[in-house]
């Protein structure tokens, strides 16, 4: 059954059909007019140079600040005195900044980072929590042209250093420690951790105070934010830069061990993600209150926190913390408090409130409600039907949005107000984009179950993997290099109606609460352990976190430990290595892999293990037996 949108809804919605209609008729001049919409200090000549495919130019010779029009030019009009950010600490203290506030904050640290002799081009590592200061950091390099490079504070050191040396990063902003649940857990002393030893590109470490607790101190590469920023003039001038100027690197997994630069540029960017944000969230500035669930760590806190919201003068609720800090009520509270109208967040939480209980969200008034996003992961219908009733009252539009690291802003969802909505589907392209369901060979389909491809260039695509486009090049673009599409590595389904059903993954790519981890990173993790020979990593079907990590290890000679202890220190070593994300669900220790002819590992077959299903074929392994062993183990 599919969900029409509601009359007034719709007569008030930002989107109309005439979208789709002007894209379809001149898709380069639609995007020109979607560009429109930001301060250009200086006009392009041409739209989209598609010449040095796959890499992309758009809005050729144009220039423009990103920070000026995410807040200087908010201020310049007249609305200084909005809220830009509602900030919710997880111990209950709270921020209110202004886009008046926000322009002196971001100016500030842009003429200390220029003091600190940074200058447009370099790179600044941002790992902090969920704090005004990250977002304020993210817009001081944007707006020097500082590509800054966001590293999840949930990442271990190993991953903070493999991060700033594979950028090249030379200042690393950070924070004292972080609240989680109450406690105050330590940051600064991972990035002392991460940069000690070998010498690094880092030269200063600038740290933001947040939890009070005692830090070790490195005199002359150490600043305390309070002691630097805070004191230099709230006055700066924002100067104008190239549209295809490097703004952020963003690493994400790929299918080897080795994490991805993701590169993102200006002007097209800024203009994907206004545009997408205004017309998806359906969001009006001064009226709405926006929350983005994510954390500013991965692409969704860029483009759906950063980026597209403040360029669109929205008023927005940045938390902290986690949803159960200090209870389960602690996000409706929040939308009650600040009257939250748009929420966005990733199906996994959706799935985490099921389990807690529809009495949580109906203990608070969330009337407010008009729009639920949804991202990272399928969405199960079961969970949209359960959103758009006990959180949405019943009411409200469900935008599941389809997008990746390296699409820099939602390509595929439903338009509020304009698309009736089937529970679980993403349903079409959005107006200016173009996508296609494929099968092995290219052939395109108009129904049934295949390879998701982006058959046109789009203004936020990423321009390259930072320092290896060979590897751009062979992810992204070799699988349909005749055809020239960008293979997104997902698979997808186009229904008898022709709404298109993404599938999720279809590499070794593994999405455990709309978190990519690639199964050869956890298995390097693995094999780190003087325990353990081999291992083999696959992502189980999880009723709340939608995949969730299963190994099979065989151990070495040398092993020490067996059973319950090795398994724990295993799980240890993961989350030391990569990410308490990254920590597997379970750990079985095997004689042997299930390994075909040619030496490949089938994690079909351990899928099947890790699910308890019967095995599917079996013929090409080399020795069938290996699985009366694994399933004695
Ligand atoms: O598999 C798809 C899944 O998340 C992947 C991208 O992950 P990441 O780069 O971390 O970005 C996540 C936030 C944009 C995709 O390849 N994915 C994302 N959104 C959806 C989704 N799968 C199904 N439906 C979605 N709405």
């Amino acid at each position: 059954m599919a969900f029409e949108p509601d009359a007034e809804f719709a007569a008030a919605a930002n989107a109309g059909v005439a979208l789709y209609d002007s894209a379809t008729a001149d898709r380069l001049e639609f995007w020109a007019e979607q560009a429109r919409r930001l301060h250009w200090e200086q006009p392009w000549s041409q739209v989209l140079d598609w010449s040095d495919a796959p890499v992309a130019k758009w809005f050729v010779d144009g220039k423009l600040n990103v920070a000026y029009n995410c807040v200087d030019r908010h201020v310049l009009d007249g609305y200084g005195d909005q809220v830009a950010i509602h900030w919710e600490g997880e111990p209950g203290d709270s921020r209110d900044l202004t886009y008046s506030e926000l322009l002196a904050e971001v100016s500030r640290a842009a003429n200390y980072f220029t003091e600190l002799g940074l200058r447009a081009g370099d790179r600044v590592a941002i790992y902090m929590p969920m704090v005004p200061e990250a977002i304020i950091s993210m817009l001081a390099c944007a707006r020097l042209g500082l590509t800054h490079s966001v590293v999840f504070a949930g990442f271990s050191p190993t991953a903070l250093r493999q991060r700033c040396d594979d950028a090249g990063a030379r200042l690393v902003i950070t924070t004292d420690g972080q609240w989680r649940r109450g406690t105050a857990a330590p940051l600064k002393a991972a990035v002392d951790e991460a940069l000690g030893g070998t010498p690094s590109s880092v030269e200063h470490v600038l740290v933001v105070r947040r939890t009070g607790i005692d830090v070790p101190w490195t005199e002359g590469r150490d600043l305390w934010w309070h002691d630097t920023v805070t004191d230099a003039s709230p006055d700066h001038q924002a100067q104008a830069f190239d549209a295809e100027h490097p703004l952020f690197i963003l690493y994400t997994s790929g299918t080897t061990g080795k994490p991805k630069g993701i590169l993102h540029t200006t002007g097209g960017y800024l203009t994907q993600a206004s545009y997408t944000h205004h017309n998806v969230f359906d969001h009006k500035a001064g009226q709405d209150v926006y929350w983005c669930t994510a954390d500013i760590g991965w692409v969704t806190g860029h483009s759906y926190i950063v980026y597209g919201p403040l360029s669109n003068r929205t008023t927005q609720v940045v938390y902290e913390g986690t949803p159960n800090s200090p209870d389960e009520h602690r996000h409706f509270q929040i939308i009650e408090k600040y009257g939250v109208t748009i929420y966005y967040t990733a199906p996994t939480l959706v799935r985490t409130f099921m389990k807690w209980g529809k009495e949580i969200p109906a203990a608070h008034d969330l009337s407010s409600l008009r729009l639920l996003g949804s991202v990272g992961e399928p969405i199960n219908p079961e969970a949209w039907r359960w959103y758009r009733e006990v959180i949405g009252g019943n009411r409200t539009p469900i935008v599941d949005t389809w997008w990746q690291t390296e699409t820099g802003a939602i390509m595929i969802s439903p338009l509020p107000g304009v698309t009736a909505t089937k529970p679980g589907a993403a349903m079409a392209a959005l107006p200016g984009i173009s996508a296609k369901v494929v099968d092995d060979d290219g052939a395109v389909l108009d129904n049934g179950s295949g390879l998701l491809v982006l058959d046109e260039p789009w203004p936020s695509m990423l321009r390259g993997i930072w320092g290896d486009m060979d590897r751009f090049r062979e992810t992204y673009w070799d699988r349909f290099a005749s055809q020239g599409w960008y293979f997104a590595g997902d698979g997808a389904k186009l229904d008898e109606d022709g709404d298109l059903w993404v599938l999720g993954r279809v590499d070794d790519v593994m999405n455990v609460s709309g978190h990519r981890i690639s199964t050869a990173e956890v298995e390097s993790a693995l094999v780190g352990h003087s325990g353990v020979a081999e291992a083999a990593v696959v992502g189980a079907t999880d009723a709340t976190t939608g995949q969730a990590i299963v190994a099979f290890v065989i151990l070495t000679a040398e092993a020490t430990n067996t059973g319950e202890q090795l398994v724990a220190e295993l799980k240890a070593e993961v989350s030391r290595a990569i990410s308490p994300i990254a920590r597997p669900r379970e750990i079985h220790v095997v004689p042997e892999l299930p390994k075909t002819r040619s030496g490949k590992i089938m994690r079909r077959l351990l899928r099947d293990v890790a699910e308890g299903r019967e095995l599917g074929d079996t013929s090409t392994l080399v020795d069938p037996k290996v699985f009366e062993a694994i399933a004695k183990s």
